[in-house]
């Protein structure tokens, strides 16, 4: 190991690597980074994977070397496609022919008690979300909905971004959906009804005392709910608190059995976290 030795160039490489990162939709995590400069997002249209070309598909096409680019091929009866332009550019692809083989339009959404609701344009994901919060015992009920992959994109750019520079509060505002298992696992063993899978999850949290509020005083419990689903259009239109739900912890059961169904497999993520921190640890 050259980099243990040099504290110098590990924080360089390491620096650069978070300026240069590729953040890119992810079909089973929601979100993933590309690890180098010429980092590519892929999605095939075949099997409906989106990742940050995690088999080197893009990265070993001669015709792509060291450019920015987008676009899809033609593969044995598959259409994969591949991108570096933009942040989170595979989600241009779902609505390219075969349009709409993998992912759907979501209704993209905001209402608010006592506002006027406010309907943006909708956007191409392979899930769409509906949340809904109100206080535990009652009251209005705040509604949002969106594209699910796109806003943990979002998210963590946002986030990234306020840990380097301080300067981007964004990525609070969907801190506690970003901390939910992703659409993945909720819509995981759902049947299919009429095309559509869908799911929602009812939660409980305090509300985060506000901007000068006194932090002493007792929070506002509060009751959540986050629906996802995927197979048509506009699948998250509806979706409110009456419909059928689980619980938080028994979603986290039911994951929990997954895990040890495929033979309990070591946390990967853990794996790389450990692995960084000694990493950094020799570094000092
Ligand atoms: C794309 O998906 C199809 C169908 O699952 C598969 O046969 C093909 O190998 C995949 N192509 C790439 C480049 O991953
Ligand atoms: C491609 O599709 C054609 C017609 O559906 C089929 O005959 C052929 O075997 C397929 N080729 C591959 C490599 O899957
Ligand atoms: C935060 O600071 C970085 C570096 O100065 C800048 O590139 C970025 O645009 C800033 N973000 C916001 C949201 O102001
Ligand atoms: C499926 O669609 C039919 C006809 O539109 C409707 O009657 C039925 O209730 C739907 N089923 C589900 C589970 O939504």
């Amino acid at each position: 190991m050259v980099l243990h030795r040099n504290p110098l160039l590990f924080l360089l490489v390491f620096g650069i690597s978070i300026c240069f990162a590729r953040y890119c939709v992810h079909n089973e995590k929601s979100w993933c980074r590309g690890h180098n400069i010429w980092g590519w997002c892929f999605h095939n249209k075949s099997s409906g994977v989106f990742n940050c070309d995690d088999d080197s598909f893009c990265v070993s096409q001669e015709q792509l070397k060291n450019k920015k680019s987008s676009g899809c091929f033609a593969r044995d009866n598959s259409s994969v496609c591949c991108c570096n332009d933009a942040d989170g550019c595979n989600l241009g692809f779902i609505g390219v022919p075969p349009k709409y083989a993998h992912g759907q339009q979501c209704v993209n959404s905001m209402e608010v008690p006592n506002e006027d609701p406010r309907l943006f344009r909708p956007c191409d994901d392979p899930y769409c979300y509906s949340l809904l919060t109100a206080e535990e015992d009652g009251g209005p009920t705040t509604v949002t909905r969106g594209c699910h992959s796109r806003k943990m994109v979002m998210h963590f750019m946002s986030k990234n971004e306020d840990d380097q520079f301080q300067n981007n509060t964004k990525w609070r505002e969907t801190k506690r959906m970003a901390e939910m298992p992703s659409c993945s696992e909720i819509l995981k063993d759902q049947p299919k009804a009429n095309g559509t899978r869908s799911l929602c999850i009812d939660y409980t949290f305090d509300q985060d005392p506000e901007e000068g509020e006194d932090a002493a005083e007792e929070p506002i419990r509060m009751k959540g709910r986050l629906c996802c689903c995927d197979g048509t259009n506009k699948c998250n239109e509806q979706a409110m608190w009456a419909d059928e739900g689980i619980s938080l912890d028994e979603l986290k059961e039911e994951i929990e059995k997954r895990k040890v169904a495929v033979g309990g497999v070591p946390n990967y993520d853990g794996f790389l976290v450990s692995t960084l921190l000694v990493f950094v640890a020799m570094a000092f």
